[in-house]
């Protein structure tokens, strides 16, 4: 079973993701007598590679970085989570829990930087090797409430998190598009 959390930085979605995979370690499934193993992975990241790509992703020092790079990257990111822990553990049968997938990219790459939408699921898919998510949660924010929880926390902006309010509502949006696109996977929680 493959379930992610998606949603603007600070909607919660990363708090809901961790409860769920407590939840999930101590309560068997319905209709099932013993709890499966769980996994939690926080995207970009995961693995040994996939946490270096990370940190060149998130610097802030490299804000030169190029928006078609940066979909490379954290697409080769993905690729190296999908296939050295995702996969291999969804057919152990484990439960794997994702803190951001590919929707991510089609959302921020996609539709936040203008990116050409076919090319972007063209490397989703490849990235993944058509890996879809069983269900994905989106924790849905208002923008101006980005601004303000991050203001609150005192949270240093990351390189992603620079693009400022006219970014942050073309991702938004994305996500909803992408939602009503695939209406049977989806969950939109306020
Ligand atoms: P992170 O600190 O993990 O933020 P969050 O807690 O909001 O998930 O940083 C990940 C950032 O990378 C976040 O701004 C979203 C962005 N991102 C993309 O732009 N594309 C992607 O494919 C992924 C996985 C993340």
């Amino acid at each position: 079973m493959f379930i992610t959390f998606e949603g603007l930085d600070s909607s919660g979605k990363s708090t809901q993701a961790q409860r769920l995979t407590e939840r999930l370690a101590t309560r068997p499934l319905p209709g099932e007598k013993t709890v499966r193993p769980v996994r939690f992975i926080r995207e970009p990241g995961g693995t040994v590679i996939s946490e270096r790509l990370r940190e060149i992703l998130l610097d802030r020092a490299n804000l030169d970085l190029n928006e078609v790079s940066e979909l490379f990257l954290f697409s080769a990111s993905r690729a190296q989570v999908v296939r050295e822990v995702i996969r291999p553990a969804i057919a152990r049968g484990e439960i794997v829990i994702c803190d951001r997938y590919a929707d991510s990219t089609t959302a921020y790459q996609g539709y936040g930087r203008g990116l050409d939408l076919p090319a972007v699921l063209q490397i989703n898919r490849f990235a993944t090797a058509g890996l879809v998510p069983d269900r994905t949660f989106i924790v849905d924010i208002a923008v101006v409430e980005v601004g303000r929880r991050k203001e609150t926390a005192g949270m240093p902006y990351d390189r992603m998190e620079t693009g400022g309010t006219g970014f942050f509502e073309k991702v938004r949006n994305g996500y909803f598009d992408i939602a009503k696109r695939q209406p049977g996977r989806f969950v939109v929680v306020d």
